[in-house]
């Protein structure tokens, strides 16, 4: 019972004093990249002394560089997956999914996975930074900005109401169009529960107390169990004893009477022939 509660206790602090995920960066901060472009990947974690070394992953398998930059100079679809990175004192990151696409209009986002809160930028972006204007975005199928030179938009702060699939169109010799992407804002409430959070310590807290109370008691229940036996196996003991140390001293006093009787007597013969016996 207390091992169990002392594991419970622990697991939270353990879960706090664990080492924090290294993060990775885009740089330019689009997830999605037309191909032939350059795209940077920065890994941030906490440092072994002495060993300043990074590990990649992409679809989970590690790839051969050890800088916290990883760099791509001319992306190509085998460059799109999903990259990792952890550093010497770092848990591995979470997951950046990179998508490397060829379409002559793309609509890049600065993330696709975020809580609420968190800013949001859109870019309708060309093939080889062709211009376009009059850019229109969607969301859902349904325009909500009318761009005519800036291709680019920022939500600074993301409610669950701009989840939803994105496309741009924008004209050049003619109306383009992207292809869609998906963004999703996770609420905080989901992502964080607190009231599980609460419930949990309020648990632990309650196992301990009943615990706490339980131990003492069974404690003192068995230190008066313990004293009680005790008594009555000195009680009984004593008796016992004493009774055992009177009965002897009885014995020995009669012995001594009897002796002291027979002394006198056998002294008495012994002076009379003290060679006698020997
Ligand atoms: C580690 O840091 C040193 C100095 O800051 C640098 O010269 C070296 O290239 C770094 N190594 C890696 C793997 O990043
Ligand atoms: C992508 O990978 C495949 C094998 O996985 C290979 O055949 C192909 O040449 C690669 N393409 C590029 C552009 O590197
Ligand atoms: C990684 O996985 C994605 C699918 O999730 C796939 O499209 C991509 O080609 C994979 N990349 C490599 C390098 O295996
Ligand atoms: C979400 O944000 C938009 C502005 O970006 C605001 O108009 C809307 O009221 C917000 N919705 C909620 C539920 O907070």
């Amino acid at each position: 019972m207390w091992l169990l509660t002392a594991l419970l206790l622990w697991v939270p602090v353990g879960g706090q004093v664990e080492p924090t995920k290294a993060v990775i960066t885009l740089q330019p901060p689009w997830v999605s990249v037309l191909q032939d472009e350059k795209v940077t990947l920065l890994c941030e974690g906490p440092q072994q002394s002495g060993d300043n070394s990074t590990q990649w992953f992409l679809n989970g398998t590690a790839i051969q560089t050890s800088t916290s930059r990883y760099s791509i100079t001319a992306a190509s679809i085998n460059d799109s997956g999903e990259y990792r990175c952890q550093t010497g004192l770092s848990m591995p990151s979470d997951p950046v999914q990179l998508d490397i696409h060829r379409d002559w209009l793309l609509l890049q986002a600065s993330s696709r996975v975020f809580t609420e809160g968190k800013p949001l930028t859109l870019r309708c972006h060309a093939w080889k930074n062709k211009l376009v204007y009059n850019m229109l975005f969607y969301q859902n199928g349904k325009t909500f900005k009318f761009s005519p030179w800036n291709s680019e938009l920022t939500i600074q702060k993301t409610n669950m109401s701009h989840n939803g699939i994105y496309h741009c169109s924008g004209m050049g010799r003619h109306r383009y169009t992207s292809a869609g992407v998906s963004v999703t804002v996770k609420g905080l409430q989901s992502s964080t529960p607190v009231w599980f959070n609460i419930l949990f310590y309020l648990s632990v807290g309650v196992i301990f107390l009943v615990n706490t109370v339980l131990c003492i008691t069974i404690h003192k229940e068995l230190q008066r169990k313990k004293k009680w036996n005790l008594e009555i196996s000195l009680t009984s003991d004593y008796r016992k004893k004493v009774n055992s140390y009177l009965q002897k001293d009885r014995n020995l006093e009669e012995e001594v009477k009897c002796l002291e009787q027979e002394e006198q007597p056998q002294e008495r013969v012994h002076q009379k022939n003290p060679e006698g016996e020997q």
